[in-house]
């Protein structure tokens, strides 16, 4: 589906867009004739991201700190304002780390569950409004296979993913009836940098029990994320949480 014009028209406003699966949303989605508002707490990485798009594409940087409230609404404002509107929000940035419960500090957990989950309320909050007022949108919330089945020394990272399918299901029952699909992504594990962080041994063990037998690469999930976005390809989705993960979860 990418490489068409699938999203010629359509506005997106993508967070965690400077590395790894948001850069290959980013990338997908201004194949297919996306204007993008790009925005992730590295500002290199944004350059770098925006620097790779094809010649022509309409695209803005943001730096965002999703966890802030303030500089959310601030930045959903920026793009509506450069771009005339949000049709799309991709719901990408996040952080990952591996501790025991055992081991896990109050503030680790706090951490992980307002910049995976928290942050995905914010941007939805002050996005999903100006999408009613225009008629409708699409948002896609990136997961992971994790909160579908958990993982072990990530009780914090698949609480909040499992918090993030939980919150696309019941806002696609608040807010599709006034065209606004809401949906979530649930990948396996993908060569990204957030992955630099886990140990050998989860690693290998993590690989040895997926039925494709690797991990995933992200613009083995970008596609995804478009047909989520196009017309008529993704019309009759929402609330669902699809599953690009190497076969980890079978649904
Ligand atoms: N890589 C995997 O195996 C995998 C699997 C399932 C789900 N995911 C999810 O996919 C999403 C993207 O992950 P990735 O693998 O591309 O990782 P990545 O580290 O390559 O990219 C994550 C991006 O989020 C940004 N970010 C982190 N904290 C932020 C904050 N507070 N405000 C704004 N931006 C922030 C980072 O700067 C980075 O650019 C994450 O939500 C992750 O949980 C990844």
């Amino acid at each position: 589906m990418t490489g068409t014009s699938v999203l010629a028209g359509r506005r997106a406003l993508i967070t965690g867009a400077a590395s790894g699966i948001g850069a290959a949303i980013a990338r997908a989605y201004a194949g297919a004739g996306a204007a993008l508002a790009l925005a992730d707490l590295d500002p290199a990485g944004l350059a770098v991201a925006a620097d790779g798009l094809p010649e022509g594409t309409a695209v803005t940087r943001h730096v965002l700190d999703v966890t802030d409230a303030g500089a959310v609404q601030d930045t959903v404002a920026a793009a509506i304002e450069a771009h005339g509107g949000i049709d799309v929000l991709v719901n990408c940035a996040g952080i990952l780390t591996e501790v025991p419960l055992v081991e896990m500090d109050p503030a680790t957990w706090d951490r992980m569950l307002d910049v995976d989950l928290r942050s995905v309320f914010l941007c939805c909050r002050y996005t999903v409004p100006h999408m009613i007022e225009s008629g409708g949108g699409r948002v896609v919330n990136v997961a992971s296979q994790l909160g579908q089945k958990g993982g072990e020394g990530l009780t914090h990272y698949s609480a909040a993913k499992a918090g993030v399918i939980g919150f696309t299901k019941a806002l696609a029952r608040e807010v599709s009836r006034h065209g606004v699909l809401v949906n979530a992504i649930a990948p396996g594990p993908i060569e990204t940098p957030l992955i630099d962080g886990l140990s050998p041994e989860w690693k290998a063990a993590k690989g040895a029990e997926l039925p494709l037998g690797r991990f995933g690469r992200p613009e083995e999930v970008a596609p995804t994320a478009v047909l989520l976005a196009a017309d008529p390809a993704g019309n009759l989705y929402t609330g669902q949480t699809l599953g690009p993960n190497s076969g980890d979860v079978m649904l």
